[in-house]
């Protein structure tokens, strides 16, 4: 059976982004001109998912609003003859995303279960509503493909520096076929020093429906969440689950620094920016020793 369906989980607190994050959804903050999880809707869209429910919260009206049509905004852009940026606001008012509310932010084990009943008995993919991957044949995609031959459960992972291994879900791989890993363990946040290798688990997931049977017992994991990468290592007990490195390069929008980085990245991209963007930047460099 193929992929058609996605969860993205946009309920987080964003902490690590506050005060920004205290009535805005970290989801919504823009990178260069489109709101962050704009981004994960459209790579999910160009890898051939067919329905998404994003997993929302308190406070997280933003993120709905975005994805419907602003009829006064509409009028207003039509009367200035404003065509070109109309249509982009379209754009993402004519997508059909439906949502559910996480009743508090227990966790993303507990977000993704959740939407437990708009998947049904389905494969399914997921994307954290705060990760964006750039690459020419998106991530999830590349996913796509590797669970065609396998049918199996598959998630992305990447390398991380030693020193970063404690923020992120890690594996211990078995045996490798090119990217592909079969997998003998899954650790979230392992303490420092006792990580089995340096591949961290980012943002994209192809599960199968079974996952949910571990989601239900509802165990608290690291941090005093229910984790995801807990139920998956359950899974992977009865049916295998795989890792891929993916190719592409991975921002983690829900981090300072990295968000930073995106958006340079990002509207280095774009034509209109580039130029003004590099002359900037190259200001900034040689006189970086007044700007303390
Ligand atoms: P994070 O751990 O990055 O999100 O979860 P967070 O908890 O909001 O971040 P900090 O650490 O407090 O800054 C990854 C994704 O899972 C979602 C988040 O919204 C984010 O997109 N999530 C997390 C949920 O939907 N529900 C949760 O209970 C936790």
């Amino acid at each position: 059976m193929s992929v058609k369906k996605a969860i993205i989980p946009a309920a987080g607190l964003g902490t690590r982004f506050l005060p920004a994050t205290k009535a805005m959804p970290k989801e919504m903050l823009p990178i260069v001109d489109k709101p962050t999880i704009e981004y994960i809707v459209e790579e999910a869209i160009d890898s051939g998912i067919e329905d998404i429910i994003i997993v929302t919260g308190k406070g997280k009206r933003a993120i709905e609003d975005h994805f419907d049509h602003s009829f006064e905004l509409e009028e207003s852009l039509i009367r200035k003859e404003k065509f070109e940026l109309l249509e982009r606001t379209r754009k993402s008012a004519n997508l059909d995303i439906h949502y559910i509310r996480q009743k508090s932010p227990k966790g993303l084990g507990h977000a993704i279960w959740s939407a437990r009943k708009f998947i049904g008995n389905e494969p399914f993919a997921v994307l954290l509503g705060d990760d964006i991957v750039q690459n020419e044949k998106p991530c999830l995609k590349q996913l796509m493909d590797e669970y065609e031959e396998i049918n199996s459960s598959i998630i992305a992972v990447q390398q991380v520096a030693e020193s970063e291994t404690h923020r992120y879900g890690i594996i211990d791989p078995a045996v490798s076929s090119g990217s592909r890993y079969e997998v003998s363990r899954f650790v979230e946040k392992p303490p420092k020093g006792t990580a089995p290798s340096n591949l961290a688990i980012i943002g994209r997931y192809i599960l199968t429906p079974e996952v949910f049977r571990f989601l239900d017992d509802q165990e608290i994991g690291a941090g005093g969440e229910i984790q995801l990468t807990d139920a998956i290592e359950k899974l992977n007990k009865t049916q295998k689950v795989y890792a891929y490195e993916f190719e592409g390069k991975r921002y983690d929008v829900g981090e300072k620094l990295d968000f930073i980085k995106t958006t340079i990245d990002m509207a280095l991209t774009r034509e209109d920016l580039r130029k003004p963007l590099l002359d900037y930047l190259e200001g900034v460099m040689t006189n970086k020793s007044s700007l303390k």
